[in-house]
């Protein structure tokens, strides 16, 4: 069979990123020019920034990604765009600049989920990975229990209801001083801790998760406490958290009996080095475990581009009327 190779778009948050994948699994290339440096000094992403920089960005990286992956634009089969979610102007830039490759080239234009661009990271790493499985969806947007029924088939079992986890990262390493972007830091820091202080969870009956209560008890507990042992409370934080995944992901299991065993992780959270570490201990459980290399956590044009194939091989196609949306749910 030819292979098929999609050109994946990415700009919905802070990262410009354009890649070549090979049949939705083998990378070609994937140019990622991070935005970090400039937004580090605001304490987190402004979005205006991030849209003026996405434009300064864009062709230049396009340009890289096919001369790195050795491909002219006659090689390309599809052009896969994010159109959501994200931040509306960030995502106007590299969904435009798609539209009008696609309108130039004649090539086939394909929007892309951001979060089933997360889920895809898995297949690039895992050549072997089918679905259907479990995904434990955490980024700085989004936090959710997916069951991957197919490529392109999915249904979300719990969500959270506030913040999301990575959002969560981001307040607490704000709060003692350690910057943005925080969960790296808190990552870090946390090695050198133990998990002394006692957080609180929440218990949904439903699989739904809840992180703003979690991050308001450590600023209390840094306002309260004089001599706060910060890498003690980034061990506790991290501990309360991923317990909370892991319980949330085994009750949603049994609750909907659903039989599959096999339980991937997306999003840059699922870089932290103690969630990877705990649910890979659940494998003596029985569980298979799969996680995203650790450069392709984190927001990626290669991801992007692996969905892509999947929804240009199931017939999806866009036109010049694709917007793009903020909100955009893993069903739409
Ligand atoms: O997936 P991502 O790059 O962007 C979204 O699509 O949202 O995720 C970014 C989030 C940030 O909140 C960042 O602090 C967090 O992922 N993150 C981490 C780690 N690396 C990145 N959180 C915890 N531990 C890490 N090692």
């Amino acid at each position: 069979m030819k292979d098929i190779l999609t050109l994946g778009i990415e700009s919905s948050c802070d990262e410009t990123s354009v890649a070549v994948v090979k049949n939705g699994r083998e990378i070609l290339s994937n140019i990622i020019d991070t935005q970090i440096p400039i937004h580090e000094k605001y304490g987190g992403v402004v979005p205006e920034i991030a849209s003026r920089n996405h434009i300064e960005a864009i062709s230049r990286v396009t340009k890289k990604a096919l001369s790195d992956a050795n491909v002219s634009f006659n090689d390309i089969d599809a052009i896969t765009p994010t159109y959501g979610p994200g931040l509306v102007g960030a995502l106007l830039v590299g969904l435009s600049y798609g539209k009008a490759l696609s309108f130039a080239t004649g090539k086939p234009l394909v929007g892309v989920n951001h979060i089933e661009g997360h889920i895809a990271a898995n297949y690039i790493t895992y050549k072997d990975l089918k679905p259907p499985f479990i995904c434990m969806m955490m980024s700085g947007g989004n936090t959710q229990i997916i069951h991957v029924k197919d490529y392109t088939s999915f249904e979300v079992l719990g969500k959270t209801r506030d913040d999301a986890i990575g959002e969560a990262f981001d307040k607490v390493a704000r709060v003692i001083g350690l910057g943005y972007p925080g969960g790296p830091k808190v990552d870090k820091l946390a090695k050198e801790g133990i998990p002394e202080y006692n957080l609180p969870k929440t218990h949904f009956e439903n699989a739904d998760f809840s992180f703003s209560g979690i991050k308001t008890a450590v600023i209390n507990l840094n306002h309260k406490l004089k001599t706060i042992n910060k890498a003690n409370l980034c061990a506790s934080f991290q501990k309360a958290v991923t317990e909370e995944l892991i319980e949330n992901v085994k009750k949603v299991l049994n609750v909907k009996k659903i039989e599959t065993k096999t339980i991937a992780l997306a999003g840059g959270v699922s870089a932290n080095s103690y969630i990877r570490k705990e649910f890979l201990d659940l494998e003596q459980e029985g569980y298979k475990i799969y996680m995203p290399d650790l450069k392709l956590c984190t927001d990626n044009a290669a991801m992007i581009a692996s969905a892509g194939y999947y929804n240009y091989m199931a017939g999806k196609r866009d036109n010049m009327f694709l917007n793009a949306k903020p909100n955009l749910k893993l069903s739409d």
